[in-house]
């Protein structure tokens, strides 16, 4: 009886607490990936655009945001890869798609642009856009490259080994295939400055320089494994010398990695905190040779560093402290989705991939067998493990898988990745509507709707969280 009751009592506590709206987040998951995957195949190809093309957003006015960025697209393909993996019924479409980019792909690089493969953006007719812009951006053909050669070892397993040799890597020099020319251009330029992802600051970038590295490091396996071994080595040598230059954005003192270093040009009011950082993480710290791996001490003091700022920057972050802080790009952004000189908002991109980092540390907590803690990562370990257990972690030394505690941080891991897309949930709209931000004082979106990397974004995390609860 008394248990009973007991009983009774929890399941008050927990429908109080989670409101009359009750559902759990996954429930929420499952019908936002369906809007989600809908919305962003909307984006790709749409009527009257050369096919493989991805628009950045359906807006073509205010803003105007109807042009195939390098970078937003590589990072779609990335996840239609992704989509390819885990639903193989519907493969066929998914497939469509890519090969269509490549066609595309094949096309933009014989353009003629002002700054060669780091041009930025395309018109949907696959012709470039060559008025004032930020340009070159480095970022973009390294995504691109890491994109078609994820592809490629696919292609390669599926028999298909003469079109990845007719089309995408060639050992030519100069190459006629994609990926090498995009491999080609990252290896000789990663040294220059060029724009950051944010299309504003010119300089040497985190992101940027993650970007190439991964480029080169998975650029090279490939190289030897299609019998091009002076290339690889080339690759990786580059590689490496990317991975010294990363090293330097750890900034000890504020215990973050920062954006950008040896800035030229550009606005110069950005302090050097910036949320691309997990962004570069999410796309280049799994997988062997990282640079900087996913559950480095340095990655997890710059999430905590940058959600406590989030959280006291943002109107709505202090109103619903409920929720996990909706996170901009930097706390001193001054673009509101349609002009700069105003003031920066929460992004949804930035937000969902705080949720994704997370369940990437429990995904790969998963994997490995014991868990290091050290003085710099226990304050980290500690907190999570807070959220859904009293028990408490030593200063320093191993958690065995087989401890109670491991499961338990597997577990809060989860739970802090839930937090952010809780605050997601919160701003999207009820038809699955997600937009580039949300108001930092209203909360409603803002910026170019149905921006398909939020999309894109929406669904990794998706992935993400089914990987970390091991399904
Ligand atoms: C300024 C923004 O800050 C930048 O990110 C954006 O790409 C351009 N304007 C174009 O909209
Ligand atoms: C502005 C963002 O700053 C940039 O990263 C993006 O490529 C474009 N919008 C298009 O979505």
């Amino acid at each position: 009886m008394r248990s009973l009751s007991n009983l009774f009592i929890s399941f008050l506590l927990a429908f109080l607490s989670f409101g009359a709206n009750a559902a759990p987040v996954s429930e929420w998951m499952e019908q936002q990936y369906s809007a989600s995957k809908a919305k962003l195949f909307k984006n790709i190809s749409p009527e009257g655009s050369r096919p493989g093309t991805v628009v950045a957003s359906p807006s073509r006015r205010d803003p105007d945001y109807y042009y195939h960025w390098i970078r937003d697209a590589a990072l779609v393909m990335m996840t239609v890869e992704r989509l390819a993996a885990f639903e193989s019924k519907k493969k066929e479409v998914y497939l469509k798609n890519l090969y269509q980019f490549i066609e595309l792909t094949r096309f933009q690089q014989s353009q003629q642009t002002l700054t060669g493969l780091g041009e930025v953006k395309f018109y949907v007719d696959g012709t470039p856009f060559l008025g004032p812009w930020g340009r070159p951006q480095n970022d973009g053909p390294a995504l691109r490259a890491l994109a078609l050669t994820r592809f490629a070892h696919y292609l390669i397993a599926e028999n298909q080994l003469d079109y990845v040799k007719k089309y995408l890597y060639d050992n030519k020099l100069p190459s006629e295939a994609i990926i090498k020319k995009d491999l080609e251009y990252v290896s000789h330029n990663w040294k220059n400055h060029d724009f950051d992802l944010w299309e504003e600051c010119q300089g040497h970038h985190f992101f940027t320089r993650m970007a190439q590295h991964r480029s080169l490091v998975e650029g090279a396996d490939l190289a030897r494994k299609l019998g091009d071994s002076g290339a690889a080595d080339w690759y990786q040598m580059q590689a490496n010398l990317i991975s010294n230059e990363i090293q330097w954005h750890w900034n000890k003192n504020a215990g973050i990695f920062v954006a950008t270093l040896n800035r030229v040009g550009g606005i110069d009011y950005k302090h050097g905190m910036d949320s691309s950082v997990i962004i570069a993480a999410l796309v280049a710290s799994t997988g062997e040779n990282t640079a900087v791996n996913i559950k480095d001490d340095r990655l997890l003091s710059s999430v905590k560093r940058m959600e406590e700022k989030f959280a006291e920057i943002y109107n709505i972050n202090r109103q619903t402290s409920a929720l996990s802080p909706a996170i901009g790009r930097y706390p001193e952004d001054r673009y509101d989705g349609y002009n700069t000189g105003k003031s920066g908002n929460p992004w949804f991109i930035n937000t969902l991939a705080f949720a994704s980092y997370y369940y990437k540390l429990a995904a790969d907590l998963r994997t490995t067998a014991t868990l290091k803690i050290n003085p710099r990562n226990v304050g980290f370990f500690r907190s999570i493990l807070r959220r859904v257990s009293q028990q408490d972690l030593p200063e320093s030394g191993i958690v065995p898988s087989t401890s109670p505690q491991f499961g338990k941080i597997i577990e809060g891991l989860i739970k802090a990745g839930d937090g952010f897309v809780e605050r997601v949930k919160y701003h999207a709209s009820q038809d699955g509507n997600l937009s580039e931000q949300m108001n930092r004082e209203t909360g409603h979106m803002q910026g170019a709707e149905n921006l398909t990397w939020s999309h894109a974004a929406f669904i990794d995390t998706y992935l993400d969280r089914k990987e970390a609860i091991g399904q």
